[in-house]
């Protein structure tokens, strides 16, 4: 008989990214000629982790008790105001102005999806998340002793939004309430990104269910903000639309340190809760912290810092947006050659606009899997399909790969 607890016994991490990762990281240090392109992490073009110089220099005027002292369970004051500055921009004092705002500190955008889960959903609510995604979602719903049911995320090459109407108000008549998970821009595993046109009707949609006051929860996973190829102003523009969401909605935005500042290690991020109504915004960094204090207690404190010091000092600001900014303009390339060498060969792929992943239709993933690897190539087999991810490999790379994808297929 199984000592563990009912609910534990089917518990096993069926994820294969960080599996399969591992083992390619192994097989690349035998022979450097093997190409990984399984884990989301950003490589620079001579095969290296990128890592920002102007975070490095904030980690070296860390003084001790910055890095190793406890951090409060919601992080500080300058952290929270460090991500409203990164994440609202130029809209900071409109959001101020005309919205209700708490943050909380988390161990990555993991951490802010977890906490989500556990205070939104009830025992046994379904949460709605894409048929496309990052696989962890599932975890986080059973983890926090909830299920979830997926929307069609394509219909002929863009969000189907009717797909994701139907299912709202089929849970709103089931379970009286809503969540729903978006995960833009750069959608994992995908690539792809929201149109303005999609996000306004989005957000009417949204409005249009909870008008008789069903409560909302929109969670915004918003990991890959910084590496949309339309730049900084572009991608804070939707979240304009925030500002005219019912009373009775919460949106919960999961910001990444792990992606934005490549702190992958570190294990930092948060939730950015955005209400038009007070009272949502008290109860969540009510519920959010005693959650946070009850799952990890309290983040890194160094990670925190860390964040705040590169945002809030202007130099390091600017000097660390121009290095994310020559980040972006490689990541564009690489997407674009591996498009246009995909287009050349005939290789099929998802909708894709950027990010880290592009994402191929198939039949046989495991058995392409194996194929590749025989070629020395590691990318991940998930149910139909097989993601590259092209953050992690080369331009060069990225030309060769589709042709030898085709072939394995
Ligand atoms: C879509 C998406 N959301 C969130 C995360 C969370 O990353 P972390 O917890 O490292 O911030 C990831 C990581 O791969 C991701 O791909």
């Amino acid at each position: 008989m199984s000592l563990l607890a009912k609910r534990s016994i089917i518990k096993e991490d069926k994820s294969n990214i960080i599996t399969l990762g591992a083992i390619a990281k192994e097989e690349k240090k035998k022979d450097p000629s093997v190409i990984n392109a399984t884990i989301g992490m950003y490589y620079s073009e001579d095969g290296k982790l990128v890592t920002y110089e102007s975070v490095n220099k904030a980690l070296e005027a860390l003084t001790d008790d910055e890095k190793y002292a406890y951090a409060s369970t919601p992080g500080s004051a300058s952290y929270h105001e460090a991500l409203k500055r990164w994440i609202f921009r130029e809209y900071y004092d409109e959001f101020m102005e005309k919205t209700f705002i708490s943050c909380m500190a988390t161990p990555g955008g993991s951490g802010a999806i977890s906490n989500t889960f556990s205070n939104y959903l009830n025992e046994g609510d379904e949460a709605l998340l894409p048929s496309f995604m990052w696989g962890n979602y599932k975890q986080f719903a059973y983890e926090n002793h909830a299920s979830y049911r997926t929307y069609n995320l394509f219909k002929d090459g863009h969000l189907d939004l009717d797909d994701i109407k139907k299912n709202i108000y089929e849970l709103k008549e089931k379970q009286g309430r809503v969540l729903l998970v978006i995960n833009d821009p750069c959608q994992n595993p995908t690539g792809y990104t929201m149109t303005d046109s999609e996000w306004v009707s989005l957000v009417d949609i949204i409005n249009e269910a909870s008008a008789d006051g069903t409560p909302f929860i929109l969670l915004h996973d918003m990991a890959y903000i910084d590496y949309d190829y339309r730049g900084f102003k572009s991608t804070r523009n939707n979240l304009r639309l925030y500002e005219k969401l019912n009373k009775n909605v919460l949106v919960v935005l999961a910001f990444s340190g792990s992606k934005t500042l490549a702190l992958y290690g570190i294990r930092i991020g948060a939730q950015v809760a955005i209400s038009t109504n007070e009272e949502n915004i008290k109860e969540f960094a009510r519920a959010n912290k005693f959650s946070s204090r009850a799952k990890w207690s309290n983040t890194t404190n160094l990670g925190a810092n860390l964040i705040s010091k590169v945002i809030l000092d202007k130099e390091m600001r600017n000097a660390f947006e121009n290095e994310l900014e020559k980040a972006r303009d490689i990541l564009v390339k690489r997407a674009l050659a591996f498009i246009e060498a995909s287009k050349e060969v005939g290789l099929e792929t998802l909708p894709f606009n950027c990010g880290f992943f592009i994402t191929i239709p198939c039949k046989n993933p495991d058995e392409v899997y194996k194929r590749l690897v025989e070629r020395k190539i590691h990318i991940i087999p998930l149910g139909n399909v097989l993601r590259v991810t092209i953050s992690a490999i080369t331009i060069e790379d990225c030309k060769r790969l589709p042709k030898i994808i085709k072939e394995c297929m």
